[in-house]
């Protein structure tokens, strides 16, 4: 049997299939849970805190949703209001907060801080993002994923276009090796992922059936695909100027309505969400005028489709972290 209990989850690496097939099914139940409307405050009498050192909607709010339907305290800490980072060290902070909560989320920049959290807190540490992985999103995903194609996820085609180097192209590399997914990543030869993590993924796929290629041709990616999947072109923390770059590289690689149709047609189209796929944003208008461009990773059209699943994504990301704190803080 599964026990998550004491652990920290920083990464997917560190889990195997069965834990994180564990977590998914959990999800699930939380999620049937919140539907039916039964109480499930579980955590009673626990507290967390949240660690913010970039911006967040759905992280933020599904820690704080999750927390509280648990029958947790929850203390939001922004970027500008604690100590950490300017005035203490990250393992000063983690030693002081794990004296004071049961559970610490961290969202950031580097990987290497959360896992110093980790090691140091003496409190389960769960990542809310860093520049290397978004772990918390791959179990609500691998849910989605599940509840549209129920008699199983192993040996799907999995293609993730756009910017592979980042936290999102990453985490689901990882966690299609990890469950045996055949996950292609499609994205020009300059934003390819550390060929470090390529190897460690592709002995996973030995032990799960799964695969991991890249292609430069959007329309072979899209061919037959059954999770169409892609993400902001800049991420956050990453400097503006990069836009200009990036729109040329990657504007090839934008999920449209051809590329969907070239894809099985009970095909999904996902993406973790924020979306630059109008320009109905500060940022997004700025680059319109800038750049003369009103979509960008993904088309209005895909967006709004009835192939899309980004707000079932989008709310499943409470339920899994929900999953996440109860089976690492029983
Ligand atoms: N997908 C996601 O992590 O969204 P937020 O940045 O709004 O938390
Ligand atoms: N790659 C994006 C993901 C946002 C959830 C970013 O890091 O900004």
């Amino acid at each position: 049997p599964v026990n998550l209990s004491g652990r920290s989850f920083t990464k997917l690496l560190d889990f195997t299939p069965e834990e994180i097939n564990y977590l998914i099914d959990l999800s699930q139940n939380f999620k049937d849970m919140k539907r039916a409307g039964v109480p499930h405050r579980y955590l009673e009498g626990k507290n967390i805190v949240l660690l913010f050192q970039k911006t967040s909607t759905r992280t933020r709010c599904s820690f704080e949703v999750a927390g509280m339907d648990l029958g947790m305290g929850v203390t939001y800490l922004d970027p500008g209001s604690s100590q950490m980072g300017n005035k203490e060290s990250i393992e000063d902070t983690a030693r002081v907060l794990g004296r004071f909560y049961d559970g610490i989320e961290f969202r950031g920049f580097k990987q290497t801080d959360v896992e110093e959290l980790a090691a140091k807190a003496g409190v389960p540490v769960w990542n809310g993002l860093t520049d290397e992985f978004h772990p918390t999103q791959m179990i609500a995903d691998m849910l989605t994923v599940k509840e549209n194609f129920p008699t199983g996820i192993k040996g799907l085609k999995f293609v993730f276009f756009g910017d592979l180097r980042n936290n999102m192209g990453n985490s689901l590399m990882v966690a299609c090796s990890k469950l045996g997914l055949h996950f292609v990543g499609c994205g020009p030869k300059d934003l390819m992922p550390e060929q470090g993590l390529v190897d460690t993924c592709k002995k996973l796929c030995e032990e799960s059936g799964g695969s991991v290629t890249f292609t430069d041709d959007p329309k072979a990616a899209a061919k037959d695909a059954n999770v169409l999947y892609t993400d902001i072109w800049v991420s956050m923390g990453e400097p503006a100027e990069l836009w200009a770059k990036r729109i040329e590289l990657l504007s090839p690689f934008r999920v449209t309505k051809e590329l969907m149709a070239l894809a099985d047609k009970d095909a999904i189209f996902m993406h973790c969400l924020p979306s630059f796929h109008d320009t109905n944003t500060t940022i997004g208008q700025d680059i319109a005028d800038k750049f003369g461009i009103t979509e960008m990773e993904v088309s209005d059209e895909v967006f709004e489709s009835k192939q899309s699943r980004v707000f079932d994504e989008a709310e499943n990301r409470m339920h899994s972290i929900k999953a996440i704190m109860y089976a690492t803080l029983r």
